[in-house]
Order: C-alpha cells, then sequence, then structure tokens
C-alpha cells in the first residue's frame, strides 16, 4: 500500500466570515429557487419520471430506382397486385405552409386528404378558420380534399378549458370524419399531426407491400423552426395503420415498433412572426407561456435565428446524459439534402425554411 501524503497546514476560514457567507447567500439562494423553479423541476425530471418503453427499430430500406418488389422483399414483405388507398388525417392549426409542402409531397399516393379545423384553439379562444379561409392555396388537392369543422367551447374568463381534454375530443371526432370521408377496412389510414411529414417513399412502400405491421409507428427526423436546425430522431408520435373497425385516431404510443427515418417533423416552421405567438399561446402546452415578453417579435426573432427555445426551458429529456448534451442552441446545419423535394423545387417560396433564411417577417 502507498503511504498517504502527510497534510502539513489545515487552514479554515474563520467562523464569523462564513456566518456572514450563510447570511448573504441564503437569500440569494431561495430567491434563484422561485425564479427557476420550473428549470430546475425539468432538470430533476429524470428522477421522477420514466421514459417510455423503447422500441424495436424496423430497418427501412430505400434507393432511388429500386423495383417496388425487390424493396418489399428486402423489408420481409411481398408485393401486392395493386396498392392500398391512402388516408391522410391532420387535425389542422395554422401550419400553412407546412400543409402545402405535406400535400405536395403525399399528392400522388394519397386517395383523401382528411383535415378536421376547430373554431377554437386547445386553450379556448376563438379563432380563425385558416384552412377554409386559404383554401385556394390548395386548389391543386382539390378534389381529394375531406374537411370538417370542429365546434370549439370558449373558454369562460378565468377558467381553465383543460387542453388536452379538449385535443381528446378533437382526435374522436376524426374517427367520424374519416368515416364519411369513405374509409374502409384495408385502407392505409397515416395519424400525424400537420407538420410531420412522412416521406413519399415512404407512404408508396406501406401502400404496395403486404405484410406490413397492421400498426406501425413513423421515426421522423425532428427539426426546430426550418430544415436549417435539425434536432435528432426523436420524433415517434406519427403512425400508419392498416384501417380496420378497431381503428381508433390517436396521437400517442400505439405499438412497439417504428419503422426508422421515415420522413421531417418541422416544429414551429412558420412564415411569420405572427404565426409563432398564435402557436405559442394556441399550443396545448399553453402553460408554458408563462411572461408577456415571451410574445415580443424581437425576442422570437433573435430566438429562431439562434437555434434556441421559444419558452426558455431546458429540453424534456429523461436521462441526464442526454440532458446535458441538449441544453443551448441546436447547431446549425448547411445541409438542404434529404429534405422534401417540394422545398428544392421552390426554393424561393420558401427560403425561410433553408440554410441561411432564418430572418422572418411580422407577417
Ligand atoms: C433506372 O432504371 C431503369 C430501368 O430499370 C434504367 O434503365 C436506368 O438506367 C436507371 N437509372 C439510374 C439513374 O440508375
Ligand atoms: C364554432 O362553430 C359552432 C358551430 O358552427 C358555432 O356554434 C360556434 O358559435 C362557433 N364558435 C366560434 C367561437 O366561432
Amino acid at each position: 500500500m502507498a503511504p498517504r501524503p502527510l497534510r502539513l497546514t489545515s487552514r479554515r476560514p474563520p467562523r464569523k466570515l462564513l456566518f456572514i457567507l450563510l447570511l448573504i447567500l441564503g437569500p440569494i439562494c431561495i430567491i434563484g429557487v422561485f425564479t427557476y423553479r420550473q428549470k430546475i423541476s425539468y432538470f430533476f425530471r429524470p428522477i421522477w419520471d420514466r421514459p417510455p418503453p423503447p422500441f424495436q427499430h424496423l430497418p427501412h430500406y430505400y434507393a432511388e430506382n429500386v423495383s417496388m418488389d425487390y424493396l418489399c422483399r428486402l423489408h420481409g414483405w411481398s408485393l401486392r397486385s395493386e396498392p392500398r388507398r391512402v388516408f391522410d388525417g391532420i387535425i389542422f392549426s395554422n401550419e400553412l405552409d407546412m400543409l402545402e409542402i405535406r400535400w405536395k409531397e403525399l399528392h400522388p399516393y394519397v386517395t383523401k386528404f382528411v383535415i378536421l379545423e376547430a373554431n377554437t384553439t386547445f386553450t379556448g379562444i376563438p379563432k380563425p378558420l385558416y384552412f377554409a379561409e386559404n383554401r385556394d392555396r390548395y386548389a391543386f388537392a382539390e378534389n381529394k380534399i375531406f374537411h370538417g369543422i370542429f365546434p370549439g367551447r370558449i373558454a369562460s374568463y378565468g377558467s381553465h378549458e383543460d387542453p388536452f381534454k379538449l385535443e381528446a375530443e378533437h382526435r374522436i371526432a376524426m374517427n367520424g370524419l374519416l368515416r364519411r370521408a369513405g374509409i374502409s377496412v384495408g385502407d392505409l389510414l397515416i395519424m400525424s399531426d400537420t407538420d410531420e411529414i412522412p416521406s413519399p417513399h415512404t407512404v408508396k412502400l406501406l401502400q404496395w407491400c403486404d405484410g406490413v405491421p397492421p400498426v406501425l409507428h413513423l421515426e421522423l427526423r425532428h427539426y426546430m423552426y426550418s430544415f436549417e436546425f435539425p434536432v435528432d430522431y426523436s420524433s415517434w408520435r406519427a403512425t400508419t395503420h392498416i384501417y380496420s373497425q378497431w381503428t381508433q385516431y390517436r396521437h400517442s404510443r400505439q405499438t412497439d415498433v417504428i419503422l426508422s427515418d421515415a420522413g421531417w417533423h418541422c416544429s414551429f416552421c412558420f412564415r411569420y412572426l405572427k404565426e409563432f405567438v398564435f402557436k405559442m399561446t394556441a399550443y396545448s402546452h399553453a402553460d408554458r407561456v408563462r411572461h408577456r415578453d415571451f410574445l415580443k417579435y424581437s425576442r422570437i426573432q433573435n430566438l429562431i435565428c439562434r437555434g434556441d427555445d421559444l419558452f426558455d426551458m431546458l429540453p424534456e429529456e429523461y436521462s441526464f446524459k442526454d440532458l446535458i448534451k441538449k441544453m443551448g442552441s441546436i447547431p446549425r446545419s448547411a445541409s438542404a439534402v434529404h429534405i422534401p423535394a417540394y422545398l428544392i423545387e421552390n426554393a424561393e417560396k420558401f427560403k425561410f425554411l433553408l440554410p441561411g433564411g432564418c430572418v422572418r417577417s411580422p407577417g
């Protein structure tokens, strides 16, 4: 055993000094805890919250110009004699640009675009029917659109409408809308938010192959504000279903299998600053908008260009390792490869979603 080094000196600070320090630092710590209470509780989330059970990741194969028959067989499936009909069901808020990109990408494969929009927000504030008012913009898909309006409730002053309950009611209304749109057993149904866009070749694969799992999550590349800020591959809520009489429209964990790298999820990918503000107040997580300053255009613009969090909160992560890795800004990417083709074909129109395009106009 190695001998311990001898401690030659032991100098302690005088007691009086310690006492004074405590007197000064104590109140500062208490004030800090109050100010950052929300942040601190998020930071300790890994202790009190369990991660969702892990997914089984299905390998996903794709290259241009490979035959459908070969692709189906690579996945362990077989080619159908004819493609499944595809129904794309979304609950729409105000993502007008993402809607255009979504429908342009999926148009060749989709039978009916089923879109439900409410005349109030999830937080009970009256809202314009953004889709109905801008329907002309989607004339290219007109013969495939099946639009429904959800009559929302206005929250009375001071009352707290539970946004998650309202969201659940939307999903029930969606079941009825899909049936009225003519969905039937065996069709492929996409359940996702407007900004969760399956890649076209993924939809084509699932509509042309027999043997695909009846319920399948889609792993999407997650972006924030634009395709310039790729976050990770964490987006998993979108699903595809081979429709059966028991299928229920949902946006939560439904099965253990997930198809890898199946598309894009672009959060807060808005053209105008006013759209950011609308989404921040209408969002299910409206409790995150804590101060009026949060909604200032100049603040939002700065955060967008830095890739910082609009809500000034720590990312919601389940392990300290992930949490620490993700604190701070999202690194900027100069790649515009493997993004929706319609964006590249209309690069001028969608400049704000491409590298170098972070500056937004108020709207
Ligand atoms: C694509 O496939 C066709 C027919 O199989 C072939 O003639 C053509 O050369 C292929 N193109 C590319 C770019 O590989
Ligand atoms: C929403 O639509 C329903 C049904 O058309 C209507 O009764 C209600 O007044 C509307 N609410 C708002 C806020 O416009």
